[in-house]
């Protein structure tokens, strides 16, 4: 069997903006695939590419084995695309919406009535389906663009942030019926900067900085391959980079730590790799004391995928987002720090 997606060293430029360098990443039928990384790494260009909405500067696509480029109509009909922000009409009600989907899509009458109930109801929409779309929340509306995405019966479902901006509740509807809809076989190629939400979900994630996959494979391995338990060490916010590093220089000698990272963007705070070792925050905690280094705070933990991040790139997910927001208030950050 083809694999549901597969990308070969996507290249896709805009001006002088490279959105998309070289990313490659395969999605089997019935996986859940998530595509982890700041704003503006390229997630969207890359599924804009998949979807044909966009052309490539280079690369293949295919999705079950068809070539997206040399017929992009073929495709349209396996791919089901849930674009980040969508603004349906609001007189229409959900039904009437769905049922110009299947008029777009060319689904046959006597079918399309069937699938249109069975999707209201697999997406508890069963309340909300013949209310005016304008009156719905951004958690149905949600449902109501999977719904949308699905009828088609497609072999990949494609979600651009699925649970940007939603609150907790719909979030996890909307996880549990992904998950549903693996079960069915259905391949999910989705998006996301939310760690926990690709951590949750993911059989396999692609990171991707800058345009470019820097690490892939299960969220286990990947945190795995980082390895150790992650001290994430931070010195007190006034601290200057320079007693940071020489912090950095001080803990580097302990046999137990295998790596240091002096993340300036964050408040000078320091991030240690260290092989499991009971004592090891006592220790470090020691040595900054004598050395007349007081912590802000120390903890340890298992790696995350924002570990992974940060080994691959020297910044975490959460500075890059806040450098590409451009909206860095290190005013507001160190009252944060203050609490
Ligand atoms: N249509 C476009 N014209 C110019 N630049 C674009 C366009 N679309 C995206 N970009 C740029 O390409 C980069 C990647 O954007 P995007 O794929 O939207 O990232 P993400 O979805 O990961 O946030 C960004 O620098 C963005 O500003
Ligand atoms: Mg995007």
């Amino acid at each position: 069997m083809p694999a549901a997606v597969s990308i070969e060293k996507l290249q896709k430029r805009f001006g002088n903006v490279e959105a998309v360098k070289d990313v490659s990443l395969q999605v089997q039928p019935g996986e859940i695939f998530g595509l982890l990384g700041p704003n503006g790494a390229g997630k969207t260009t890359t599924l804009r590419c998949l979807c044909t909405l966009s052309t490539p500067d280079s690369g293949s696509i295919e999705v079950s084995g068809i070539s997206v480029l040399d017929n992009p109509k073929l495709a349209r009909q396996r791919l089901g695309y849930v674009a980040q922000q969508v603004a349906p009409d609001k007189v229409l009600t959900g039904r009437e919406l769905l049922q110009l989907q299947a008029a777009l899509y060319h689904l046959p009458k006597s079918f399309a009535g069937d699938r249109i109930s069975k999707m209201i109801s697999l997406l508890g929409l069963e309340a909300w389906a013949d209310k005016r779309s304008g009156t719905y929340s951004g958690g149905i509306l949600k449902r109501l663009d999977l719904a949308m995405g699905l009828l088609h019966q497609p072999d990949v479902l494609v979600l651009d942030e699925p649970t940007v901006g939603l609150d907790i509740e719909s979030r996890s509807a909307i996880w549990d019926f992904l998950r549903q809809l693996k079960a069915s076989g259905t391949a999910v190629l989705l998006t996301s900067h939310y760690l926990e939400e690709v951590d949750a979900l993911a059989d396999r994630v692609a990171i991707i900085d800058n345009g470019t996959v820097i690490a892939a494979g299960t969220p286990s391995e990947l945190k795995d391959r980082v390895g150790g338990d992650r001290v994430t060490l931070r010195i007190r916010e006034f601290t200057s980079v320079e007693e940071a590093n020489q912090a950095s220089v001080m803990l580097a000698q302990f046999p137990f730590v295998q790596e240091v990272i002096v993340n300036s963007a964050q408040g000078n705070s320091l991030n240690l790799v260290v092989t499991p070792q009971s004592d090891a925050l006592l220790t470090i905690q020691q040595a900054l004391k004598e050395a007349g280094l007081p912590t802000f705070g120390i903890s340890q933990s298992r790696p995350s995928l924002d570990d992974v991040y940060l080994a691959a790139t020297g910044k975490t997910l959460t500075d890059a987002e806040l450098a590409a927001a451009g909206s860095r208030d290190p005013k507001a950050e160190r009252k944060q720090n203050m609490r």
